[in-house]
């Protein structure tokens, strides 16, 4: 069996994998090119890929040995999952070892952005600080605010869990109702109006598909208390960055806390650079080293389990081997 890798990954899951099979790992750490990936997967079994990897309809038809494509992220808008069903690839995803990453990321944005910390350390390497001032950059506190969840899944549930250590009010908006989040944690589930109406703090948590796509726009920035805070920690395109910057610029909403962009893999507007009232990271929700861990785990056993006729823990496709137990 080979296997192409397009990026180094932890040794834990990576080893697992060069252990077993004949593997080509990009030796670079850079992010291949369309046409480098489609001369990786040439005769290879299967495909250990990053989200900064674009998987289309060219690549998968190139990659015609391919039983698999095992993307290191639970999100997986960067894989044409509809044309790799087709082929017959199974698509898998790392989902949950990233969960409390992703959501501890959201409150240190919510706490970077109310609090000033980012302007505040500038302030002092600047050498600008002369002793306490009663009036020096002054936050919002996050006790006793609402935080309006959008998309309550495992990350967004962990972020419901952990907002009762800051002693918020919980509401959400989710396609479905999660009871145990309203029961356990006492969140409301509201319409998506109600929610950007009410909320201090409207966090994130949807995956990237059509329906999410653009889903807070002038509109909804619009329809938030001036004094609120938009945390993004799920995809750049769920945002539109253009209404999102003028929401800033003109301070429609107080500030913002952003860590994934719409021109990913290529960088981030450059139109946020000038704001105040925005902290940026690079796309560091599951930064951590026992969440980059997991994941290296989990994509090496999911790509191994359908190399080996298993069905892989966390498959995106199912039916793709449904179909193929059918036929054996
Ligand atoms: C994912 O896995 O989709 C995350 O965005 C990575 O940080």
């Amino acid at each position: 069996m080979e296997v192409f890798v397009t990026r180094k990954i932890p040794k834990v899951g990576l080893s697992e994998i060069t252990g077993r099979y004949d593997t080509e790992v990009n030796p670079e750490s850079r992010r291949l090119s369309k046409d480098e990936i489609i001369q990786g997967v040439k005769g290879k079994d299967a495909l250990l890929c990053t989200l900064t990897d674009i998987i289309d309809e060219d690549i998968i038809q190139e990659g015609t040995s391919l039983k698999v494509i095992s993307n290191y992220a639970v999100g997986y808008d960067n894989i044409d999952v509809d044309a790799a069903t087709k082929k017959g690839i199974a698509v898998t995803n790392t989902p949950g070892v990233l969960t409390d990453a992703t959501a501890e990321l959201a409150f240190g944005l919510m706490l970077t952005v109310a609090r000033n910390m980012v302007k505040g350390d500038r302030f002092v390497r600047k050498d600008s600080f002369e002793g306490w001032d009663p009036t020096l950059m002054v936050g919002s506190e996050l006790k006793g605010k609402t935080l309006g969840i959008i998309g309550m899944g495992n990350i967004g549930s962990a972020v419901a869990e952990k907002s009762a250590a800051f002693g918020m009010d919980l509401i959400y908006h989710n396609r479905s109702r999660v009871e145990s989040v309203e029961k356990e944690l006492g969140a409301d589930y509201v319409e998506m109006e109600d929610l950007l109406e009410r909320s201090d703090f409207v966090s994130l948590h949807v995956p990237l598909n059509e329906e999410t796509n653009g889903m807070i726009g002038w509109h909804e920035l619009e329809v938030m208390k001036d004094s609120a805070y938009l945390i993004n920690t799920a995809r750049g395109e769920v945002v539109d960055e253009e209404a999102l910057i003028e929401a800033l610029r003109s301070k429609k909403i107080a500030g913002a806390g952003v860590d994934v962009f719409a021109d990913e893999p290529y960088g981030a507007n450059p139109d946020y650079y000038d704001l105040k009232n925005v902290v940026l990271t690079p796309h560091l929700g599951s930064a951590s080293r026992r969440a980059r861990g997991g994941m290296a785990r989990m994509a090496a056993d999911n790509l191994i389990a359908v190399l080996e006729g298993r069905v892989p823990e966390n498959i995106v496709n199912p039916e793709v081997l449904e179909e193929q137990g059918d036929r054996r």
